[in-house]
């Protein structure tokens, strides 16, 4: 019975950007080495939105990619919700943008803010709407121009980050893949290890902020380091015990990519293979809420979700905030 079944991902795309900015061009703007990006970081090189494109665009074609594959119309969505960090605009949200770019003119549009881990918050919410019957069909997307609050001046942010778009669509359905579970986390009382300062109601945007570069991405680097590992490892282990499943019975997690020695350090410290993770960090840097969507699309083009099995998608980010999803593939 249609009742029954739960929240499925019935369909995925993501889009990069054609623009490639590598270590090596790096070097020429900044103070740094390949050789110290990719040992402290896995980051090859990440993907530059064109000049004049923004968050909807990036996220209207991963959006598009997702409909085509989930074989829905844009007029059967009944919800967008966006993640994401850097909207066109603080108002109106980025997702009535790119309904009006699909042609989801049925559609309830609205974004979320969570950070890293605010597709998981959005899969979350998403698959609500669906399992309490509100929805029937629910676009959920993370999308980032992360270039566009990145200080190119400042070695120790911007070696980091980069631009792109993931999008999945969540219907009920017999046959594909069902979403078992998310569990969300958030600890407010580490808001200042990881911020943009500027350009809210506490410090609206004026000289004075701009010349403090507050319009740029700020963080604590080795203390969001700890933190990441410590946040990342406890959630999947209770994630996996809510759900009854022991960590060997995951076939595969697909992490936020913030940084591979993160991913790395989690994994060991979880006992678990690093076959079972997926990685892209080093063609792509940190996207942000894009991250685990763009993930999640190229694990399944290189066929590392297989039918029934486990996948768990989890992130972590400013906020603090962390998330993880049970995925039966
Ligand atoms: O998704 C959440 C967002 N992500 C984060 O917030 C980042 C989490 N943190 C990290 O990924 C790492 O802490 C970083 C990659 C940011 C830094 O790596 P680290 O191993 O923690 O390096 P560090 O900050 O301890 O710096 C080590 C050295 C310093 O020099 P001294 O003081 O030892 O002489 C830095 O000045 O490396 C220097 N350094 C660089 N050198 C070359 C910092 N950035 C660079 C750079 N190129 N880009």
């Amino acid at each position: 019975m249609q009742q029954n079944l739960k929240a499925s991902i019935t369909g995925i795309g993501s889009y990069l950007p054609k623009k490639v900015l590598t270590n090596y061009d790096l070097e020429k703007m900044i103070d740094t080495s390949d050789d110290w990006i990719v040992k402290r970081t896995g980051i090859k090189e990440r993907r530059i939105v064109e000049n004049g494109l923004t968050t909807s665009d990036l996220a209207a074609k991963a959006s598009l990619r997702a409909i085509k594959d989930a074989k829905v119309s844009p007029k059967n969505i009944d919800i967008i919700i966006t993640s994401t960090i850097t909207p066109d605009h603080f108002f109106p949200s980025t997702s009535c943008y790119i309904q009006r770019k699909i042609g989801a003119t049925r559609a309830c549009a609205f974004d979320i803010l969570a950070a890293c881990s605010g597709f998981i918050y959005a899969i979350a919410i998403g698959e609500s709407f669906i399992n309490s019957g509100t929805a029937n069909t629910v676009l959920v997307v993370g999308a980032e121009c992360l270039s566009k609050i990145t200080d190119y001046s400042d070695r120790t942010t911007c070696v980091l980050f980069g631009d792109g778009a993931g999008a999945v669509i969540l219907q009920k359905s017999r046959t594909m893949h069902e979403i078992i579970s998310t569990n969300l986390a958030a600890d407010g009382s580490q808001t200042d290890v990881l911020i943009m300062p500027g350009g809210g109601a506490k410090n609206p945007a004026s000289i004075e902020s701009v010349r403090k570069r507050m319009h740029f991405i700020q963080f604590r680097g080795r203390e969001v380091f700890k933190l990441a590992i410590n946040k990342l490892t406890n959630i999947i282990k209770e994630t996996a015990k809510k759900n009854k499943l022991e960590l060997e019975d995951i076939d595969l997690i697909i992490p936020h990519q913030s940084n591979l020695r993160i991913i790395e350090a989690t994994m060991e410290k979880l006992g678990l293979p690093f076959e079972k993770v997926f990685v892209n960090i080093d063609k792509y840097g940190n996207t942000s809420s894009a991250s685990v969507p763009i993930a999640l699309d190229e694990a399944r083009k290189t066929k590392r979700l297989r039918k029934g099995s486990i996948v768990m998608l989890v992130a972590f980010g400013g906020g603090l905030t962390w998330g993880a999803s049970i995925i039966k593939w």
